[in-house]
């Protein structure tokens, strides 16, 4: 009597911590859930947008961008106006110039081309995706780098993060300065707001993955819990 009920005991004293360590287990192996969403958007400036500092005094992009993570296949939204340009470049000195006239095509590209028509002051808003690691600059190119001078300019270091999604694998995407190719589907059309080609459809098809995961995560978490239940009803009896 006494030999069952203490190897009752031991079987226990394995069993739990196992049971534990599957639980466990079983609770990370659903995370990655959440990792594969982790390609982040960002609104530059938040709700000021992406003005120069005669006209929104408070911008401060070096600030907004302050300890952000940026990672390959994030999107930067801009919402600014037909007044304001939106130029990337992975050339410091373009950047440093504020002036992109002499800027070389394969480092430089023009998100939006500022339309000093006062008369017809329009909003605007570009997705940019990130699609390059290392430092990559920001700046509006009107008025011979005038804005960019009163503050509308910014630097970030993109990290490798989980890489580029396939949405955004296309080497045009990459490359092209967006204004010269409008009818390129594989990149944002400059002159619409966010195209939907971003809705990858291989996002959804990686929805459904950890969907289905979770579900089998879930059953064994039950079978598990089960399996408790049976133990500690074994243990008492
Ligand atoms: C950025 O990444 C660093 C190192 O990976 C981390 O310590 C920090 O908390 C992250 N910052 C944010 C805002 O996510
Ligand atoms: C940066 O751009 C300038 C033109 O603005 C060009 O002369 C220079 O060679 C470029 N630098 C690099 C490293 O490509
Ligand atoms: C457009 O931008 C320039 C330079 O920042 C500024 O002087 C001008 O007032 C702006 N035009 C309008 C209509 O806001
Ligand atoms: C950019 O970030 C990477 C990864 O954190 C780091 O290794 C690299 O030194 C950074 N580059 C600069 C210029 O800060
Ligand atoms: C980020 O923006 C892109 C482009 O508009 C879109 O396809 C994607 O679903 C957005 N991602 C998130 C996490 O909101």
């Amino acid at each position: 009597m006494y030999q069952r009920t203490s190897l009752g005991y031991m079987s226990c004293k394995c069993i739990t911590p196992f049971l534990f360590l599957l639980l466990c287990s079983s609770l990370l192996l659903s995370l990655p859930g959440s990792v594969v969403e982790a390609y982040k958007n960002y609104t530059v400036g938040d709700s000021l947008g992406w003005y120069d500092n005669t006209q929104k005094p408070s911008v401060n992009y070096q600030k907004w961008v302050g300890t952000k993570n940026f990672s390959l296949g994030d999107f930067l939204f801009f919402n600014t106006d037909n007044n304001h340009s939106i130029i990337q470049t992975y050339n410091f000195t373009t950047y440093k110039e504020c002036d992109f006239e002499d800027a070389e095509l394969d480092d430089t590209i023009e998100w939006s081309t500022g339309d000093p028509s006062f008369t017809n002051l329009v909003p605007v808003t570009r997705a940019v995706p990130l699609t390059k690691e290392g430092i990559t600059y920001f700046f509006s190119g009107d008025f011979d780098g005038e804005q960019c001078q009163h503050g509308q300019h910014f630097k970030i270091n993109v990290t490798h993060g989980q890489g580029l999604p396939e949405s955004l694998k296309s080497p045009s995407t990459v490359e092209s300065p967006a204004p010269t190719s409008p009818d390129d589907d594989s990149i944002p059309n400059p002159d619409t707001p966010v195209s939907s080609n971003f809705n990858n459809p291989k996002e959804s098809g990686d929805d459904k993955e950890p969907t289905s995961f979770a579900l089998v995560i879930r059953l064994l978490d039950m079978k598990l819990h089960m399996l408790m239940m049976f133990v500690c009803a074994w243990l008492f009896f």
